[in-house]
């Protein structure tokens, strides 16, 4: 059974990571899905975000993660995969909401797709790719946010 996990990754957090490992465990294979979506607010680049997970997935170990990219609707990335389960993380009732929208329509889209959903780890369910670019883009700790590897890729990138 494969799985993917989609998302903007802009950057990847503690959370993300969290639900990966989990993920991990439950599938034969994850494919994380990184949204292209390159605009002015994106700390990273595409291919940034993509060698980002390579990094954590090679260091955390996580033999059966593979990464891949995918532009317009999520549904047809799936089919050319021939995958037809899609993991969220849910943090707080406002991702809920948001998440059961898309997932219907992803539905409607495709016909027997499903969506599965990860309860978020209760010590990153604050955590947000926008709030850690709020941080770093003040220079701010992102330590208790993002891993080791990624924080040194921020400092790298807001230059401390
Ligand atoms: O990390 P994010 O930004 O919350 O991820 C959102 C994502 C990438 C899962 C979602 O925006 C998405 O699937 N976008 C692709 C367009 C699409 O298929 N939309 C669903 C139909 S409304």
């Amino acid at each position: 059974m494969k799985v993917i996990y989609p998302g903007s990754f802009d950057p990847l957090t503690l959370g993300h990571i969290d639900i990966i490992k989990r993920l991990s465990k439950m599938y034969d294979q994850v494919v994380v899905a990184v949204l292209i979506n390159e605009n002015k607010n994106s700390i990273f680049s595409l291919s940034e975000r993509e060698e980002i997970i390579k990094t954590q997935i090679e260091v955390d170990g996580l033999d059966n993660v593979v990464i891949s990219s995918f532009d317009g609707l999520l549904v047809n990335f799936a089919k050319d995969l021939g995958i037809k389960t899609i993991a969220r993380g849910l943090r707080e009732v406002t991702d809920y909401e948001y998440e059961k929208n898309i997932a219907m329509f992803n539905s409607k889209l495709m016909d027997g797709l499903e969506t599965i959903f990860l309860l978020s780890n209760p010590n990153y369910s604050y955590i947000s790719s926008s709030g850690v670019r709020e941080v770093a883009s003040f220079k701010g700790d992102v330590s208790s946010f993002v891993s080791r590897e990624v924080e040194g890729k921020i400092r790298e990138k807001f230059d401390y």
